[in-house]
């Protein structure tokens, strides 16, 4: 059990940003966009951008406000200067060319607007479960030293990160395993037994049921005005 605070995500964002209410946000690999429908409900325009077709046919079959885009943020396909604030939400790991990437977000941003990037971090309770299907440490290292070094060519301000937990509620280990392949085609599922052995040890119960703790952080950085 760790001490760190459970925050949801619109939690999250209103702890590291604020009121977003107005501001144009570009959510960078918005998936299904659960998360872009989130910064809507907080009140930004939200635009999601995302790669994966089958995930922007989903988004939008879902509503709830926001535009897709179709595309890659190593490539985004805005012009200069459009948005208040561009957010990746736990998508920089998953982008082959993160540096890259957030250039691109730095480029969309105007002036004085920022860039936040929520990312997991190993290490915590699920990491020994998941890492039978999938050890991501490295893509999340690669991500952190990614904004580490854009921080410093292009000059943004970086706040202290936001380092807090989620509650990842899922069931049984085999829904875990189903819902971690089901997502990348290279993933192997992993031994049953041990995995199980694993996914019950990690498993912690609230009011509303069993969850697994996930550490995540959030950077903030800032353009210059
Ligand atoms: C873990 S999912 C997160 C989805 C969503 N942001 C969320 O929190 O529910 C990672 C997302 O990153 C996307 N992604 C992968 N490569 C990308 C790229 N080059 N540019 C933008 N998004 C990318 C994937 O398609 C996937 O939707």
């Amino acid at each position: 059990m760790s001490d760190r605070v459970f925050l949801t995500f619109k939690e999250a964002v209103r702890h590291g940003l604020g009121d977003i209410e107005g501001l144009d946000a570009i959510d960078l690999g918005s998936g299904s966009g659960g998360k872009t429908r989130a910064l809507a409900s907080l009140g930004a325009v939200a635009t999601g951008l995302e790669p994966q077709q089958s995930a922007v046919d989903q988004a939008r079959e879902r509503g709830g406000g926001p535009a897709y885009v179709m595309g890659s943020a190593d490539a985004a396909p805005f012009g200069d200067a459009e948005f208040d604030l561009a957010v990746f939400t736990y998508s920089l790991h998953h982008c082959p060319d993160p540096v890259a990437a957030l250039r691109e977000a730095v480029r969309v941003v105007r002036p004085g607007g920022r860039i936040a990037v929520f990312e997991p971090e190993a290490d915590d309770p699920i990491y020994p479960v998941a890492k039978l299907i999938d050890d991501e440490k490295m893509v999340y290292d690669l991500a952190q030293s990614a904004i580490a070094q854009v921080s410093n060519e292009a000059g943004l301000d970086r706040a202290d990160p936001v380092r807090y937990a989620t509650r990842y509620r899922v069931s049984t280990a085999e829904a875990l395993i189903e819902g971690m392949v089901s997502v990348n085609p290279n993933r192997k599922r992993p031994d049953a037994l041990t995995f199980k052995t694993l996914f019950d040890a990690a498993l912690e119960r609230d009011e509303d049921g069993v969850f697994i703790p996930c550490w995540e952080r959030l950077d903030v950085l800032r353009k210059a005005a």
